[in-house]
Order: C-alpha cells, then sequence, then structure tokens
C-alpha cells in the first residue's frame, strides 16, 4: 500500500517514519520547498528524539521520499493523510484554510479512488467541508471518481512522539464507509498487534473525541494549578497532595504535575478552538473559559515572585534562565511560558542570561539580541542574581549547588517546575521558590 501524507511537520514526519518503519510506502508533501530540499538532504526541520535516524533508515530503504508535488505524490497512493496546520484564526476558531486547500489538490490531482484522513486537529463538521471541497473540484473537472473522507485524530505528543505513535493508547477513527474502514484496519494493523485498539466511530464524534481529550488534559493541568496556588496560602505541599489524589486510582497520576502552565502548540488553540464551537452554537464552554484565565495568570506566577523577592524593582538585576521550550525534549516554544517571563523581565529592566539545551536557536528568532545566550548552563550564572527553571530538562535535575551557590550574586532559585526538594535547598544555603509549596 502506498500512502501520501500532506503537510511534513511535526505529525505529518512521525506519521510518514513510523508508517515507513513498518514496510509501507509512503510520500511526504510540503508547500515548503526549502523544508523539502532540507528532508531530501536529510536536514530535518524539528527536534525530536528518534526522528531523524527514523526518518534517514527509511529513506535509505527506499520506503520513505518527500515531495512538493501532491499531484505525483496522490498517484497509486490509496490513502492520503492531512497533516497540514490548523492555527488560530483572528477570533480564536481553527483556520481551515490549509486543510481545505489540500481537500482541493485531492480534487484536482486524484485520477483513482481515494481516502483522505484528515489526522489535523479539525473542528466538528470539517470532514464534511473536506468532502465537499473535493467533490468540487471533481465536478469542475467533470469526472466521476470515488473517494471516502475519514478522521483519525493525531494523539502524539512532543518529545515522545515517535513512542506515542508506535505503542499507541488508542487510535481512533471517524468513518462511513465499509471501504475506509477496510483500509483503515489494514494500514494501522502492525500498531494494534499487541493490544493497542482501533476505536471506529462516527466522524463528527471521532473530531470531538480530539478536542475533548486535549481540554480534559488542560484542565487537569490548570485545576492542579490552582490547588497549588491555594496550597501555598495555606501552607500545604502540592507535591504532597499530587502524591495523595494521584494514588486514586480514579484520579490517576498523570497531567496533574504543577508548574508554570501549560504552553505548546496544541493545548492553548485547541482549548480556544473548543469554546469558539462552544458559542458558535450558542453554548458555553464555562469549565474551559476558567481552564484558560488560571493557564493565563499562572504562566506569570514564576516572575511575580522573582519581582517580589527583588521587592518590586528589577531594573539592573540579572536573571539567569535555565530552560525555555514549553516542555522538555524538544526545541518548540510556540506558547512557552518562557516568552511571556521573559518579556516581563525585560518590561521590568531586568538583563536575562539563557541556556537551553536545544531551544537556543528557536529562541533568537524570539528574542534576538535583547537576552544574552549561553552554551554553558553555569555561565549564565556568572553575575546572575538568581536563577529560575522553566523547562525540566534532565540536566538540570542534579547540578552541582556548590557551583550554583557560589556563581550566583544572590543565593535565590525559582523553580517553575518543582524538580527540587524545599528541605536539600534549605540545606544548600539557598532562597528556594517553587510552585504550590510554602517555602
Ligand atoms: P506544523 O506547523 O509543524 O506543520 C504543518 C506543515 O504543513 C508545514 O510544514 C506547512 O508548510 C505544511 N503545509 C501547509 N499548507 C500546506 C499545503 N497546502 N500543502 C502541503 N503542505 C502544507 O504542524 P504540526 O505541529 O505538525 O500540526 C499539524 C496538525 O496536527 C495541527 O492541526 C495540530 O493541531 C495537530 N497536532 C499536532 C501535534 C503536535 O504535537 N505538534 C499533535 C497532535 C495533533
Ligand atoms: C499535547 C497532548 O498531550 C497530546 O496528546 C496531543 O496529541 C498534543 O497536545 C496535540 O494535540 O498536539 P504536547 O503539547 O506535545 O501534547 O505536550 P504535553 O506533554 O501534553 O505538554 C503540554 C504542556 O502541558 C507543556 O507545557 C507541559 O509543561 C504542561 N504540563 C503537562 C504540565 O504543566 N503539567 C503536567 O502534568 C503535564
Amino acid at each position: 500500500m502506498k500512502v501520501t501524507i500532506v503537510g511534513s511537520g511535526y505529525v505529518g514526519l512521525v506519521t510518514g517514519a513510523c508508517f515507513s518503519e513498518v514496510g509501507i510506502n509512503v510520500v511526504c508533501v510540503d508547500i515548503d520547498s526549502k523544508k523539502i530540499d532540507n528532508l531530501n538532504k536529510g536536514i530535518i526541520p524539528i527536534y525530536e528524539p528518534g526522528l531523524e535516524e527514523m526518518l534517514m533508515r527509511n529513506m535509505k530503504k527506499g520506503r520513505l521520499s518527500f515531495t512538493t508535488n501532491i499531484a505525483e505524490a496522490i498517484k497509486d497512493s490509496e490513502v492520503l493523510f492531512i497533516s497540514v496546520g490548523t492555527p488560530p484564526d483572528e477570533d480564536g476558531s481553527a483556520d481551515l484554510k490549509y486543510v481545505l486547500a489540500v481537500a482541493r489538490d485531492c480534487g484536482k490531482n486524484m485520477d483513482d479512488y481515494l481516502l483522505v484522513v484528515t489526522k489535523s486537529t479539525v473542528p466538528v463538521g470539517t470532514s464534511e467541508k473536506v468532502k465537499n471541497a473535493i467533490q468540487e473540484e471533481l465536478n469542475k473537472r467533470k469526472v466521476n471518481i470515488a473517494f471516502n473522507v475519514a478522521s483519525n485524530p493525531e494523539f502524539l505528543k512532543e518529545g515522545a512522539a515517535i513512542a506515542d505513535f508506535l505503542k499507541p493508547d488508542r487510535i481512533v477513527i471517524g468513518l462511513d464507509s465499509q471501504r475506509a474502514e477496510d483500509l483503515m484496519k489494514s494500514l494501522y494493523k502492525p500498531f494494534t498487534l499487541n493490544g493497542h485498539p482501533l476505536i471506529f466511530m462516527d466522524i463528527v464524534s471521532a473530531e470531538m473525541t480530539k478536542y475533548a481529550a486535549n481540554a480534559m488534559l488542560a484542565t487537569k493541568i490548570s485545576f492542579i494549578n490552582d490547588i497549588a496556588n491555594l496550597c501555598e496560602i495555606v501552607g500545604a505541599d502540592i507535591n504532597l497532595v499530587r502524591n495523595g489524589i494521584g494514588s486514586d486510582s480514579r484520579i490517576g497520576n498523570k497531567f496533574i504535575y504543577p508548574g508554570i502552565g501549560y504552553g505548546g502548540s496544541c493545548f492553548p488553540k485547541d482549548v480556544q478552538a473548543l469554546i469558539r464551537t462552544g458559542s458558535e452554537y450558542k453554548y458555553e464552554l464555562r469549565i474551559l473559559k476558567a481552564v484558560e484565565d488560571v493557564n493565563n495568570d499562572q504562566k506569570l506566577v514564576i516572575f511575580n515572585k522573582i519581582n517580589k523577592y527583588f521587592n518590586g524593582n528589577l531594573n539592573d538585576k540579572t536573571i539567569a534562565i535555565w530552560g525555555l521550550s514549553f516542555k522538555p525534549q524538544t526545541d518548540d516554544m510556540r506558547e512557552a511560558p518562557a516568552l511571556k517571563i521573559v518579556k516581563k523581565l525585560l518590561e521590568a529592566g531586568a538583563k536575562v542570561k539563557v541556556y537551553d539545551p536545544v531551544a537556543m536557536e528557536e529562541a533568537k528568532h524570539h528574542f534576538g539580541d535583547s537576552i544574552s545566550y549561553y552554551d554553558d548552563q553555569h555561565e549564565t550564572l556568572i553575575d546572575a542574581d538568581c536563577l529560575a527553571i522553566l523547562t525540566e530538562w534532565p540536566e538540570f535535575k542534579f547540578p552541582n549547588f556548590k557551583i550554583v551557590s557560589k556563581l550566583l550574586n544572590s543565593p535565590a532559585i525559582f523553580d517553575g517546575r518543582n524538580i527540587y526538594d524545599k528541605n536539600e535547598m534549605r540545606e544548600h544555603g539557598f532562597d528556594y521558590f517553587c510552585i504550590g509549596v510554602d517555602t
């Protein structure tokens, strides 16, 4: 079976790599010719553990190729995945222009049966729009070619994308035809052999499942952050409370880690888009509005703590920052809390020195020369008045605290990810501040 994947970003590349890894012939398409040229030269546009090796291996085996030519790619393909971006529109709803452009390309170029599967995160009703766009183009060409549409939302997490794709908790597929079901069953067979289930449903329910899943996870995070803030006020320790509630299997211990708010290219935009879908249907999603509200405030918690520590005077203070990406194991800084925190620090007159294991190039696009960049985490501490941890990269977990203390002007650590123990920090002589713990 040959599969075409349109959109060679995080989702498209991971999907292409993983399908080709199990022996399927895959062509990845993108309109960005520089990206495709680079991919053909073996230059991968994103940092994702294990991705580069998998892409290279399958390109060499001849099972995976990259092109800007969708017409060529569609030839002989029975299945085409749409995995282009769905960024927020001005009003917060998902912008479908890229998805519908691909649908139109399908209608313009297909010569034989095609199953068009939407993998991008799209609001309910989009597959119907995809179907109509394809049909319109076929009508223009005055040809009668059979096709089906399906919805197959993607649940991978950046930083763990390959493992999530190869061993999914579940694969959700919305469809309305037997032919589509047979094709999807055979395509996903290699991934379901070890009990990872395929869940079939109608298309609208599949589209809704993706948003409901992300909204639920974002809700857990804002909930724990809200409770963390109260813990601090009443003198409780959120780390203990988290363990206490997480051991109840009905609650579960995942996605209840307090921090500086959720970022990334998905939770913020998907929560917004679902709120927007609600209002389109005159239904107010009150919980999600609160989730967004809490998250926006949470991104400033660390800044507020630093500002308070220096009595509201950050002018000429130097702040060292470890970690910029929205989470570890990625260079992605889209909606990263670091963006908001650094901006506030600069506005308050502070100087900012940063280190991130992989996001430094990405950071330069955002901050230019308004901050200084270091290749070594310790160098950020020289002449700095405090250290702030904004991403929980493993390499930050066990630093030499004697060196940290010696290099910093004042012994203050602001830990936005709760990676250190408050008692240990006290023993090392630090003024230590984290999330949800009265230190
Ligand atoms: P991305 O921005 O990394 O990649 C999208 C790619 O699509 C870009 O390379 C762009 O050039 C290309 N593109 C745009 N229009 C095109 C066209 N007409 N033809 C061909 N290529 C085109 O996006 P992403 O992070 O991979 O996300 C894609 C979708 O998947 C979004 O809807 C997102 O919400 C969803 N999603 C993302 C993740 C994630 O972790 N990033 C996880 C699950 C779902
Ligand atoms: C998220 C979902 O986890 C994926 O299932 C989904 O496919 C994806 O969005 C998407 O739709 O694109 P991702 O954004 O890559 O994946 O990363 P997460 O691991 O979910 O982290 C998101 C944010 O939440 C990060 O800023 C992280 O620091 C924060 N987070 C996560 C917390 O603050 N606490 C937690 O307990 C977990």
